[in-house]
């Protein structure tokens, strides 16, 4: 099924300079990008991306890494997108992730883990809409 998911290359990828390679990756797996951009988010637009971890230890932290430096945003398209990116990232323990994958790679880090990627279709939907209205999405 032809699907949506959204993708993060987080403040520790682009900080590495892993924004071609993160692309090149998903493309190489046949999946577009279909909207794409560079912004810094504000500690409540983290706040408000990460509320399900709201109860998580981990929650003040990752919402302050995840404001303190740009990340770059896009929504990818595809048969079987959510799956298909989260196997090219890797668990999110980057001890724990398959070689080849993104995190085994690149990650140092649970909580810098240099991509984000939807874990469900309703979580696709929830994300996607929040960072992009429908006109900044090609169809
Ligand atoms: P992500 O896939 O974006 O979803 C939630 C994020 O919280 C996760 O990647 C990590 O950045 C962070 N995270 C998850 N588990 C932990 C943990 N045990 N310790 C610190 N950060 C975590």
């Amino acid at each position: 099924m032809k699907e949506r998911t959204l993708a993060i290359i987080k403040p520790d990828g682009v900080a590495k300079n892993l924004i071609g390679e993160v692309a090149k990756r998903v493309e190489m797996e046949g999946l577009k990008i279909v909207a794409m951009k560079l912004i810094r988010m504000t500690k409540n637009q983290a706040k408000g991306f990460y509320k399900v971890h709201e109860e998580k230890p981990f929650y003040e932290s990752v919402t302050d890494f995840m404001s303190g430096d740009p990340s770059v945003i896009m929504v990818l398209e595809g048969e079987d997108a959510i799956r298909k990116y989260r196997r090219l990232m890797g668990a999110t323990n980057y001890k724990e992730a398959e070689e080849g994958t993104i995190r085994r790679d690149f990650a140092t880090d649970i909580e810098k883990n240099v991509v984000h990627g939807s874990d469900s279709a309703e979580n696709a939907a929830f994300e996607v809409g929040y960072f992009f209205n429908s006109l900044e999405i090609m169809v």
